[in-house]
């Protein structure tokens, strides 16, 4: 293998989707391959919230025109916007990629693209330049091969999904119910079922890589196995792999560390919903309620635009932060991987998104499972029913929130579910070792693109 400073090592350059929940594990895939000291990393990103330069002096970086207006940043849903920058990144990336060739010299030749499956412009650019692509997909095996089984389910008349069937299991797809569909409630899932069909397609990628355990997704990692005629590198959880780095779009408040210090072990609930699920003012009223009379110390971002439209911190009702004082913080943003790894942290209420999922798993922090939209329905079910290391909290009602968290924090069911939790955490630490499936699948990627 080279090493750093030898002038083989081959450039890398990387695509990924412009949200937090892509951008951290497309950057931490790229920080492990850069560590194995065979590359050199170029991360190519949209004029839409593109990632901090000043946090990653060691990558660099290849501005696409994205041609997304003020309206479009402000008014678009995900979807709407992905399938936009789909259409106007194509030829601006084109001549970034042709500029970028004609700089470098003939040993620094592009080995591979890896880009984030949704953004499929770069597989098409990949292509038309033949230079070798590779795409990642930063969901779950599960999510991924459920994005197949859509066509047939249209095919045989279960989508659009029917409110009266939404408890019945989905046809091939056990556990999963239709109501833990990623389409389920999904507004405007007209646009999301062609952009899942598009993304899905490997097109001319020459492999497959996943934000995924083997021990966690056999069987689902199977069936993609038989789906796609690429060779599949599980390479998950990434953030373990990596070098530590942040790539938070919003700044991390760093204060909560030394408050966390200050809590017993386990005793703490860190809350997060992530960084794109909204809920109501209601929803938030009932949450601080329910964080309020649980009695447990808690650590909850409430993120600018947690609430539609809002600070979101403002919203909180009077006299919350006089009944709950010091046992209580409320914060805009945390530095999520390293609250999850603290000692005093012993539950995580969340909207189950992959990477906080990965990110609890981890760290063998039990769940609450609150899923908003999209793949955080199948998480959540694969969590509290395969896995059995969270449960379920569907009703934002602080009655309902007050009694989840007593059970996983302080009944003898929950203490079930964190034994479950810490053993799964002893296999995902195995699985990145030497000899463990995440380690030999990096190794063998770094040969396999060396080869190409
Ligand atoms: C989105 C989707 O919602 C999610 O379901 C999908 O799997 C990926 O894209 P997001 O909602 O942001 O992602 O959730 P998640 O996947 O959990 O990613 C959030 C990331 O932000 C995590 O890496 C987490 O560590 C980080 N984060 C979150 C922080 O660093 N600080 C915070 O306060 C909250």
């Amino acid at each position: 293998m080279a090493k750093a400073g030898d002038p083989r090592r081959r450039l890398l350059v990387l695509v990924p989707c412009p949200y937090q929940g892509h951008l951290n594990p497309m950057l931490q895939l790229g920080a492990a391959l850069q560590s194995t000291g065979s590359f050199s990393i170029t991360v190519a990103h949209t004029e839409f919230n593109f990632p901090n330069q000043s946090n990653h002096p060691q990558f660099h970086f290849l501005p696409i025109a994205d041609g997304l207006s003020d309206a479009d940043t402000s008014l678009r849903g995900f979807v709407s916007l992905v399938l936009k920058l789909n259409v106007n990144c194509k030829t601006s990336f084109q001549e970034s990629l042709t500029r970028l060739r004609e700089r470098t010299d003939w040993q620094e030749d592009i080995a591979c693209i890896i880009y984030d499956g949704l953004m499929y412009f770069a597989e098409e650019v990949a292509r038309e330049l033949k230079i070798p692509c590779i795409i990642f997909r930063t969901c779950s095996a599960a999510t991924s091969s459920l994005y197949n089984e859509y066509p047939q389910l249209q095919e045989e008349g279960f989508i659009p999904l029917q409110d009266s069937k939404a408890l019945e299991f989905v046809p091939r797809l056990h556990p999963l119910r239709f109501k833990d569909l990623s389409i389920y409630k999904f507004e405007g899932f007209e646009n999301l079922l062609p952009l899942l069909e598009r993304s899905s397609q490997v097109g001319s990628s020459v492999a497959f890589l996943l934000n995924t355990i083997e021990c966690l997704e056999q069987s689902s990692l199977m069936k993609l196995r038989q789906a796609y005629p690429v060779p599949f590198f599980t390479v998950g959880p990434v953030h373990k792999i990596a070098p530590p780095l942040s790539s938070s779009l919003i700044e991390e408040d760093e204060s909560c560390i030394a408050w966390l210090n200050k809590q017993a072990k386990n005793s703490t609930l860190y809350v997060s919903l992530g960084s794109v699920a909204s809920i109501d003012e209601k929803e938030l009223v009932e949450m601080a309620w329910g964080l309020a009379n649980c009695q447990q110390p808690f650590l909850w971002v409430v993120r600018p635009g947690l609430v539609h439209g809002s600070e979101g911190i403002n919203l909180l009702p009077d006299g919350f932060a006089e009944i709950v004082g010091e046992r209580g913080r409320v914060i805009k943003w945390a530095p999520q991987q390293k609250v999850l790894a603290h000692e005093s942290v012993g539950a995580f209420w969340s909207h189950c998104g992959w990477n906080s999922t990965l990110e609890s798993i981890s760290e063998g922090v039990p769940m609450i499972c609150t899923p908003c939209f999209g793949d955080q329905r199948g998480n959540a079910r694969y969590l509290s029913h395969v896995w059995r290391v969270g449960l379920l909290l569907e009703d934002m009602e602080r009655g309902e929130i007050e009694r989840a968290i007593k059970k996983l924090m302080a009944s003898e069911e929950g203490e079930t579910v964190r034994q479950r939790m810490t053993d799964l955490k002893r296999e995902v630490i195995h699985a990145i070792k030497e000899g463990g499936s995440t380690y030999d699948f990096l190794d063998e990627l770094v040969k396999y693109i060396n080869a190409l």
